[in-house]
């Protein structure tokens, strides 16, 4: 059976909204063996490490250009007192992360480590502070334990732990998931906690702070828009609200039940459909709490930022249930390509979002051995670095004339095909999936406004959906130069095998 047809006008001159390269975030918790064992495996450790610190860990991802890690929680951050982190090490407190597995946290991994891990990864930092479990007054000293320069009782702290210049931080949470285990609170109640949080972590000298609201679970609409009513009027929200700058909400693939979520590796076609249906979702979600901010604040000076998202399957058999581990296949490539896709369509909303989690937990980039140390990178690394060139790069719209093929997945429409591209200092990038688990597809990309020259295509398939990388197989999803890419009168063919993901770079000529 010949491929369908999928034909996609794309206007290289008409630029549309800055694809935000923090679009292409992360997440580090404590949580598992993320932090511990993952970025950081002592000093002591015979990996090769800077502090302590992971050193192909870094540079694994500084080839992602990383543009910022979320740390140190998710739901550890509303537990977590950042004054035990700080010190000689022997002398930090420890306590019980409650969480996740009731381990002894030792508190070894601080904030210096922290900082220390952003600037070796050349990322932003961006801290959870802990509305759930701490004070105001922990929260503000944070602030400017970190950022104050000059002299004060932090400073002062700060320098005796051994720093002398403050920091650059500019993304603040102000807690986790409020409406869960950062606090079970009502909207209206975080919404006050928040103005009050957030009223003091100051701006200390030229350190702007960009302070994220957290958001809503999911389709919670209702809490969006209850953290919007504290902004101003409705449609008269002529200036951005001084204790918070975005907000955020979290939405996680999960194609089973809570209960019983799925098997990351043994799944059929149908369970990859309705993981696709799933993560197609994100779209909806997206545009629903963008229309909901859109009333309160029409000129959209408050960002909205996914700071959680992935695949969320059972944990790999006989590991530890409150740690989070999970293979990462093929497919989770696909759900990745397809979040981005959609991700740069709402450029103008969307500010930030944060792939739940970098190492070792849930849709990480990166797997390591427990025993070995051996390090993989997962098909969904791959994914984010063949699409690294959309970071900061103007968004271009794609038209579809005769839209595109679907399959109905319990009683929804999925769209096997999804496609994006962006332009930047003469080079056009462009994306294109095709989540079908058996037919191929050709995409006729008219290309108007601009003549191109293909510069590199990529692709990456493998024989099964299932296929993952371990380390006796690392390359098993890797990206292979794509030769199926050919010019046409119009512009591009390109085609696409079965669950498939493509980039093709091109330069304007
Ligand atoms: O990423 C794992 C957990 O998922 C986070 O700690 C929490 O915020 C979310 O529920």
């Amino acid at each position: 059976m010949s491929p369908v047809t999928v034909p996609a006008i794309i206007n290289l001159d008409v630029p549309g909204p800055v694809i935000s390269r923090h679009l292409y975030g992360h997440f580090a918790e404590h949580l598992g063996r993320c932090v511990y064992d993952g970025f950081y495996v002592g000093e002591d450790s015979d990996l090769p490490n800077e502090g302590g610190i992971r050193l192909d860990v870094v540079e694994a991802l500084r080839a992602l250009n990383i543009p910022n890690l979320r740390w140190p929680g998710g739901c550890f951050a509303d537990e977590y007192h950042w004054m035990d982190g700080i010190g000689p090490k022997e002398s930090r407190p420890a306590m019980v992360n409650t969480h996740w597995g009731n381990v002894e946290e030792n508190n070894h991994f601080g904030t210096h480590e922290f900082m220390a891990l952003c600037e070796l990864l050349g990322a932003e930092p961006y801290i959870s502070g802990n509305v759930g479990s701490g004070t105001v007054r922990e929260m503000s000293d944070w602030v400017e334990y970190l950022t104050r320069e000059g002299d004060s009782p932090m400073v002062r702290l700060r320098k005796a732990n051994g720093r002398e210049e403050p920091w650059r931080v500019r993304f603040w949470g102000l807690g986790n998931e409020a409406w869960g285990c950062g606090g079970n609170m009502k909207a209206e109640q975080y919404a006050a906690e928040a103005r009050r949080f957030g009223t003091y972590c100051r701006d200390h000298g030229d350190n702007k702070l960009y302070r994220i609201a957290a958001g809503a679970n999911s389709a919670d609409y209702a809490w969006t828009e209850t953290l919007m009513k504290q902004l101003g009027e409705l449609g008269c929200a002529y200036r951005p609200a001084s204790f918070m700058q975005a907000l955020s909400f979290h939405y996680y693939t999960i194609p089973g039940t809570w209960q019983d979520k799925g098997s990351a590796t043994e799944f059929g076609v149908d369970d990859h459909y309705r993981t696709m249906a799933q993560a197609a979702r994100v779209d909806e979600l997206i545009t629903g709490h963008s229309n909901v901010m859109d009333c309160y604040d029409p000129g959209k000076n408050v960002g909205l930022v996914l700071d959680e998202w992935g695949t969320w399957w059972n944990v790999e058999p006989g590991t530890n249930p409150g740690f989070l581990y999970q293979q990462n296949s093929l497919r989770d490539a696909l759900v990745a390509s397809l979040h981005f896709d959609v991700f740069h369509r709402h450029a103008d909303r969307l500010v930030m979002a944060n792939i739940a989690q970098t190492v070792n937990v849930l849709q990480a980039m990166i797997l390591t051995d427990p025993d070995s140390g051996a390090l993989v990178l997962t098909p969904t690394y791959h994914v984010f670095e063949m699409n690294k060139g959309h970071q900061d790069a103007a968004s271009l719209r794609v038209d579809l004339p005769d839209g595109l093929p679907a399959r109905q997945v319990d009683g929804t429409e999925l769209r096997t095909v999804s496609l994006s591209a962006s332009r930047k200092n003469g080079q056009v990038l462009i994306s294109l999936s095709n989540l079908d688990a058996g037919e191929a597809a050709d995409v006729e990309l008219d290309l108007r406004g601009g003549a191109v020259a293909i510069a590199r295509a990529r692709i990456l398939t493998a024989g099964d959906l299932r296929t993952h990388n371990t380390p006796d197989a690392p390359e098993a999803v890797a990206p292979r130069p794509h030769e199926q890419v050919t010019a046409t009168p119009s512009g591009l063919r390109v085609h696409l095998p079965a669950h498939s993901f493509v980039t093709v770079e091109a330069s304007l000529t």
